[in-house]
């Protein structure tokens, strides 16, 4: 399966990505890695493991549809199957997300539907729950909804903050994503076209 990552970032999700393909069981390979933003460290990953890059700068278009559609070709150009948006910080168009439905996953720092939007980390802490964790989903329309792949717990401990609980879920994200892209990329999990995931009956 060729597969795009989309990274706004360091790319430390990137980074879980691209070891995970590199394994002989995988069925997956990483064919470009695009950032909405210019000399990030994600982009040096990518580079250092001789992955082409784009960049498409969301601050030279002047619509969300025109920087979604260039986002679109490059993925087209690139032959991409499956889109790995990992730590991604812009919101697509529902033109964009509904052509890519079932191809598109999500990395998302709480056990959702707990905790949507930003600082989920943040969120958990505040809401005083004792489990949180990390959640891979396929991208709907509705942010942070779609069916959910996979999901790791991760124990909120009373010494944490903010940084020592975001470290610890995105140790548990460098497993979780992973374990979907293979999922999904080897054709395992697939998403219905009621937007829910069959269950895999065991043959
Ligand atoms: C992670 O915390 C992820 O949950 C969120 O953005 C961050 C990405 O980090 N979506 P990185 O760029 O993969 O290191």
């Amino acid at each position: 399966t060729r597969v795009a990552v989309l990274i706004s970032g360091s790319g430390t999700n990137l980074q879980a990505l691209m070891e995970q393909v590199k394994k002989p069981s995988s069925s997956a390979e990483i064919v470009v890695v695009i950032s909405n933003r210019p000399g990030v460290m994600g982009l040096k990953r990518a580079s250092m493991a001789g992955i082409q890059t784009r960049v498409v700068d969301h601050k030279l278009y002047g619509s969300r549809a025109e920087f979604d559609g260039t986002i679109d070709k490059v993925l087209e150009e690139f032959g991409v199957e499956l889109v790995c948006l990992a730590g991604f910080m812009r919101i697509l168009t529902g033109p964009f997300v509904r052509k890519w439905s079932g191809k598109m996953l999500n990395i998302h720092p709480s056990l959702l539907p707990s905790f949507k939007g930003v600082n989920a980390q943040k969120q958990a802490l505040q809401a005083g729950v004792r489990v949180t964790g990390c959640t891979v989903h396929f991208v709907a329309e509705e942010v942070d909804a779609g069916a959910i792949v996979v999901q790791e717990a991760v124990p909120i401990l009373v010494t944490d903050t903010e940084d020592s609980l975001s470290e610890r879920i995105r140790e548990a994200e460098h497993r979780a994503f992973p374990a979907a892209l293979e999922l999904v990329g080897s054709g395992a999990v697939k998403l219905r076209d009621d937007g829910r995931i069959p269950p895999s009956v065991k043959l």
